[in-house]
This record gives structure tokens, C-alpha cells and sequence, in this order.
């Protein structure tokens, strides 16, 4: 199955991706992920990359499309892929279709997660991720068993640099103004699934089950 989750900072993409590429079995390609590790690493990527995203703002379009056109094509993704945060631009969304139509693949559903921009900067301030597994946590809507640790491997929990007011504030402006429009973009193909992401957790994995059927 290839996916794309799409939806504003905060939605709960990352969330909903772990259950889904386990259900599926299936990679999970989140490009925030690739970038938040090559920062960590130090490489030239992460260098570049961390400009961007310190500010809230969108690291250049041929640089992520470039990541993700590798990306696909590894052996893994053979059986399909869950792109997490990708596209998020018309031009990434084009790039992306012309490199499947010379791979001869095609997308299989793009669910939408839909969530008001309130709640949004709630889940983004209160978010906290393992330093170990990267599992994600959230203070209020999923504390953790045991406070700062992972419940899954004990890891330490910390908060994402760009997880301020201010730069999640950015950050959904910048969403409304070049992710949006992905919405009809997709809707247009007839790809669209939108699910109702301000119910709880398990609520909006089971919508998006529903939505995708129990087949691999
Ligand atoms: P990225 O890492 O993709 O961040 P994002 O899109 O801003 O999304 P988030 O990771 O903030 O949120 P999420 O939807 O995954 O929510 P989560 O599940 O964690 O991108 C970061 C940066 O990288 C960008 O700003 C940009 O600079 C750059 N970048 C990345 N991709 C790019 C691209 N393609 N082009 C250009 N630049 C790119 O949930 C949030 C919180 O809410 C958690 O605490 C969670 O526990 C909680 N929660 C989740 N679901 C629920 C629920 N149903 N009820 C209650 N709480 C919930
Ligand atoms: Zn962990």
C-alpha cells in the first residue's frame, strides 16, 4: 500500500503513522524525521535543514524531494511506503507523481488528518518525544506511565526545538498558506480520505482502518 498522511503541525501524523506502517508493514518515511536526525548527526543536510526549521519555515522543495525519490526506491519499499509529512507543497505533490509515473506506481490513498488550529498548538506545547525509540507522548492527552520516561524502551523524553507557541504559530501559517491546497489537490484525484482527527487516538486509527480496509 503507498499512503500519504497529510495534515497541519500537530495533527497527529506521527502518532497515527507508528499503528498504521505496523498494521500494514510497511516503512515509514517521515521527512521532519529524516532532517531531525541528520541534525543530530551534524551532517551538511542537517545543517542546511535546521535554518528552516528553527524558524518554522519549509526547507527548500528540491531538497526534500531529493531525499524522498531515493527514499522510495530502496528495497523495502517494494510493497509500498507511509509518507509522513511529504508532500507539502504543489511542487513536491507534482514531483512526487512524475517520479511514481516513471516508477509505474500509484498512490493508493492520501488521508487527510483534520484538526482546528486551537487544539493543534495545545498538542504541539505539550508533546514529548523518546530520545531513545522516538515514541511520541503528550503531557495532558498521553502521559507517559512514569514522568520524562518511555513506556515502551525507558528512554529520557524531551520537547522538539520547534514545538514553541511562536514556531508552531509559524508553522500552521505556513501550513494554511502551501500544504492546504494539497487537499483539493488530492481530492481532485479522487485520493482523498478525511478523518476527524480531534477524536481520541485510538477513535481516528480506527477511522482510518476503516477508510483503508484490512488488507496489506
Ligand atoms: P514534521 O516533523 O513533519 O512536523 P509537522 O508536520 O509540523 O508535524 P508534527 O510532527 O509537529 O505533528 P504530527 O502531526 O506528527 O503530530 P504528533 O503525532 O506528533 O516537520 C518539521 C519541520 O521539518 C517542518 O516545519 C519543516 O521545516 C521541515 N520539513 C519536514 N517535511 C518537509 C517537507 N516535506 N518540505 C519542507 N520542509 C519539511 O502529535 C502531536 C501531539 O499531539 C503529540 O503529543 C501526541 O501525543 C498528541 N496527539 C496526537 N493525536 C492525538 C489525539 N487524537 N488526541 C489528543 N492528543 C493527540
Ligand atoms: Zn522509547
Amino acid at each position: 500500500m503507498r499512503l500519504i498522511l497529510l495534515g497541519p503541525p500537530g495533527a497527529g501524523k506521527g502518532t497515527q503513522a507508528s499503528g498504521i506502517v505496523k498494521k500494514y508493514d510497511i516503512p515509514h518515511i517521515s521527512t521532519g524525521d529524516i532532517f531531525r536526525k541528520n541534525i543530530k548527526e551534524g551532517t551538511e543536510l542537517g545543517k542546511k535543514a535546521k535554518e528552516y526549521m528553527d524558524k518554522g519555515l519549509l526547507v527548500p522543495d528540491e531538497i526534500v524531494v531529493a531525499i524522498v525519490k531515493d527514499r522510495i526506491i530502496e528495497d523495502d519499499c517494494k510493497n509500498g511506503f507511509l509518507l509522513d509529512g511529504f508532500p507539502r507543497t504543489v511542487a513536491q505533490a507534482d514531483a512526487l507523481d512524475e517520479e511514481l509515473q516513471n516508477l509505474g506506481l500509484e498512490l493508493d490513498k492520501v488521508i487527510n488528518i483534520d484538526v482546528n488550529k486551537d487544539v493543534l498548538i495545545e498538542r504541539a506545547i505539550g508533546r514529548r518525544i523518546c530520545k531513545k525509540c522516538g515514541a511520541t507522548y503528550h503531557v495532558k492527552f498521553n502521559p507517559p506511565k512514569v514522568e520524562g520516561k518511555c513506556d515502551e524502551c525507558g528512554g529520557e523524553l524531551y520537547q522538539r526545538k520547534d514545538d514553541t507557541e511562536e514556531t508552531v504559530s509559524k508553522r500552521i501559517e505556513v501550513y494554511l498558506e502551501q500544504t492546504k491546497p494539497l487537499i483539493d489537490y488530492y481530492e481532485e484525484k479522487g485520493l482523498l480520505v478525511n478523518v476527524d482527527g480531534e477524536q481520541d487516538i485510538g477513535k481516528v486509527f480506527s477511522d482510518i482502518v476503516n477508510a483503508l480496509g484490512s488488507e496489506k
